[in-house]
């Protein structure tokens, strides 16, 4: 069924197990995210970014999330990821999206505190959960740009984050990165644990494309709940498609080429759901 984050995230927490949550292009990934939790018996999280829910509107992706989450015996959420303003928060809210996040890392510590507050004063009132992000992950949203990372979270201010904005969960930055890393990630988990010290609410891990799965499972142990993955759907896509269209040229069934990106992003998203410790728990 479909289902909000806010239990799912307390289930991991208490658990002390991560929920993957995937970022979906089209059709084929919704239904290959949703047929590994259902095979692993695991949760998930379908999520979109902003650049997704422009090339295609956001009731498109909530309709094909809806239609597999209501087949699903597993619980899913879709989620907005980066919600880049709070026009687009309540559009995602209107459309019936079941969490939502409000990413107010590019501003000040002030207006961070001004918009995710009025995100989750919007939100709470119909129960749907909200998560934001102190500090910067490094990167670029939407892009295959890797990078270096960029603030780090610091405890003290996530912990005035979090009691003045009544968030649901906390998108920390401890050096990791959105897209493709260029080399290996150094990762500040002693600050996580700091973080997680402090901080009561579920935490959760941007730009794991590319982190190690050694790496992750040490992140999951020190309190992440939530582990999101993006660049790698795609190029597991992407490569499926390309590579039956390079051995038969002739394609032109787009059924064909795209149930070959189906199988490659199936078959990543049960990898990961074993990375994160979510297999058997739903
Ligand atoms: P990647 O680009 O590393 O997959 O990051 C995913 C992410 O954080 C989506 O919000
Ligand atoms: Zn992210
Ligand atoms: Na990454």
């Amino acid at each position: 069924p479909l289902v909000t984050t806010k239990q799912l995230l307390l289930d991991a927490q208490a658990g002390q197990y991560a929920v993957g949550a995937f970022n979906v292009e089209n059709m084929e990934m919704v239904q290959a995210v949703v047929t590994a939790a259902e095979e692993l018996h695991s949760p998930v999280i379908i999520q979109t970014t902003p650049s997704t829910v422009q090339y295609a509107d956001l009731a498109y992706f909530y309709a094909n999330a809806k239609v597999a989450a209501e087949r699903a015996t597993v619980p899913v959420a879709m989620h907005l990821d980066h919600g880049s303003s709070f026009e687009l928060a309540m559009k995602a809210l209107r459309t019936g999206y079941t969490s939502i996040m409000i990413d107010g890392s590019h501003v000040s510590f002030e207006e961070n505190i001004a918009v995710t507050k009025a995100v989750v004063d919007a939100c709470h009132p119909s129960d749907v959960p909200v998560e934001a992000e102190l500090g910067k992950v490094g990167g670029k949203e939407d892009d295959l740009d890797g990078g270096e990372g960029g603030g780090y979270t610091i405890p003290s201010e996530a912990v005035e984050f979090v009691e003045r904005t009544g968030i649901d969960s906390l998108a920390v930055a401890i050096g990791t990165a959105h897209g493709v890393y260029k080399g290996t990630p150094k990762l500040d988990v002693e600050r996580l644990s700091e973080i997680r010290e402090v901080v009561s609410i579920p935490l959760v891990l941007h730009g794991t494309s590319g982190v190690p799965d050694e790496a992750v499972k040490e992140c999951v142990k020190r309190g992440i709940c939530k582990v999101n993955y993006a660049t790698d759907l795609r190029i597991a896509f992407s490569k499926g498609v390309n590579e039956i269209l390079a051995e038969n040229p002739d394609t032109i069934d787009p059924k064909k080429y795209n149930a070959c990106g189906r199988k490659r992003v199936k078959e990543y998203v049960m990898s990961k759901m074993q990375v994160v410790g979510s297999v058997g728990k739903a």
